[in-house]
């Protein structure tokens, strides 16, 4: 099968290349765990600051570890806890450019610096998160939230 490839260099081009990528390498494959698995994959090469890439998926009042490409990960957080609960809790994106300015941040790895949390929503209902997180300070901004939206609403349409 094809790899993945990005020609631009400016990421809301390179986020822009990833959605048809993604989309075809989804189309007709049920299995919602390898489906993941290659958007994590795709995602960490279409966003080289990466440390870390993956999901938490929402079981019951917590989210649980899903696919992820990076160090091994904290396995569940309570909902409202860290930046991934809470960015689950309030269904909002959130951009922490310095996660120890963020009360509450969860270090899975001390090198983390920085990190931004996606909400997955299903016809409104939350199913999981979509982490990103760099060693680099401030490494996320408006451009990645914008251009991880379509991305987290074709993650939407999977067999949750
Ligand atoms: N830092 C996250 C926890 C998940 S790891 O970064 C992979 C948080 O505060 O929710």
């Amino acid at each position: 099968m094809e790899s993945v490839a990005f020609a631009a260099q400016d990421k809301s081009s390179r986020y822009r290349e990833l959605a048809p990528q993604l989309a075809s390498l989804l189309d007709g494959e049920p299995d919602l765990v390898a489906n993941l698995a290659n958007a994590a994959a795709a995602i960490r090469a279409c966003v080289p600051r990466t440390s870390w890439v993956g999901f938490y998926i929402k079981r019951g009042d917590e989210l649980v570890l899903g696919p992820f490409q990076g160090n091994v990960a904290c396995v569940r957080i309570a909902l409202g806890r860290g930046v991934c609960g809470t960015a689950a809790a309030e269904r909002r994106t959130l951009i922490v450019p310095d996660v120890e300015k963020f009360a509450g941040h969860i270090a899975c790895d001390a090198g983390s610096r920085s990190e931004i949390v996606v909400p997955i929503l299903r016809r409104g209902e939350l199913v999981a998160v979509l982490d990103l997180d760099s060693y680099e300070l401030a490494a996320f901004d408006d451009l990645d939230a914008a251009g991880l939206a379509p991305i987290a609403e074709l993650l939407s349409t999977l067999a949750w």
